[in-house]
């Protein structure tokens, strides 16, 4: 019997999967549901304060990190396991002329590279879910917020046990939904490490807007540059079925997308 990839396995894999150039190419800038507009609805619901400081856990290409650098004044730290997107984000926030206020490492969601309290708001899109040890990523999210501090996460909800096979194994891991949870799931998760959720909000619609834009997206690269989709070990041929299970498992309630705010009391 195949064993499931061990927490290290899990992660280099899914940091590889979304420093590759063919994730860019489906998802465009921004690798969670809801795009930047959801981004700034968690910015709005955080109230940052010009100066703040903020971290990104799991910041991938720095879309979420330089949103809240230039549009919100924040001071932003961003945190990826994937040393080639946390190269990337260096330099499009310098190219962005925010290098200054938007600064990427690597590093482990699951042992955070920074000191206790350093931060007035935490922020982690489309990736808790993906972590091996969610709990203890929960746990670090809180050391790292000072008391009072706010944590705003976007991420895929699924009610594991109604998602169809297509949707389970590593690979439905990495498109962040095998090892996602219920929205009450989460809240557990981050109430067991002492941050009290405030906030908690549906985007189910933002799921289904980006099933559909990967899909156009994958039919105009297989007419237009199959070679790349071969390259990047996207089988074109069994994505239909694959999207359309996770249409319809969104249809039932059985998948979606979240937004919650939870605050580490003082
Ligand atoms: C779906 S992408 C989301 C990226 C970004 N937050 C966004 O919304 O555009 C998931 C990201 O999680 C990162 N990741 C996976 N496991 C990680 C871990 N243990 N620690 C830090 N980052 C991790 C991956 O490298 C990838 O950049």
């Amino acid at each position: 019997m195949t064993q499931p990839p061990a927490g290290d396995d899990v992660k280099a894999c899914c940091a590889a999967a979304y420093s590759s150039d063919a994730v860019a190419l489906l998802l465009g800038d921004s690798y969670h549901p809801g795009g930047t507009t959801l981004t700034r609805r968690l910015a709005d619901a955080l109230t940052l304060s010009p100066g703040e400081r903020v971290l990104d856990v799991a910041s991938g290409r720095g879309t979420t990190a330089l949103l809240l650098a230039g549009a919100y004044d924040a001071r932003v730290d961003g945190v990826d396991y994937s040393a080639a997107s946390a190269a990337l984000a260096r330099e499009t926030a310098q190219a962005a002329g925010l290098a200054l206020k938007a600064r990427f490492t690597t590093g482990d969601a699951e042992q955070l590279p920074y000191p206790d309290s350093a931060f007035g708001a935490v922020v982690c899109e489309c990736a808790l879910c993906t972590f091996p040890d969610q709990a203890k990523a929960a746990a670090e999210f809180a050391r790292v917020l000072r008391p009072g501090g706010r944590l705003g996460v976007t991420d895929v909800t699924a009610d594991a046990g109604r998602l169809p096979p297509e949707l389970t194994g590593l690979s439905a891991r990495i498109a962040c939904i095998a090892d996602a949870r219920p929205l009450a799931g989460y809240a557990r998760i981050l109430a067991a490490a002492g941050l009290r959720v405030l906030v908690t909000e549906r985007h189910d619609l933002a799921m289904l807007r980006m099933i559909d834009q990967i899909e156009a997206r994958l039919n105009l690269m297989h007419m237009t540059a199959p070679d790349r989709l071969a390259a990047a070990g996207l089988d074109s041929g069994a994505a239909p079925h694959v999207l359309g299970a996770a249409r319809a498992a969104v249809a039932a309630g059985a998948l979606g997308y979240a937004l919650l705010i939870a605050v580490k009391d003082r």
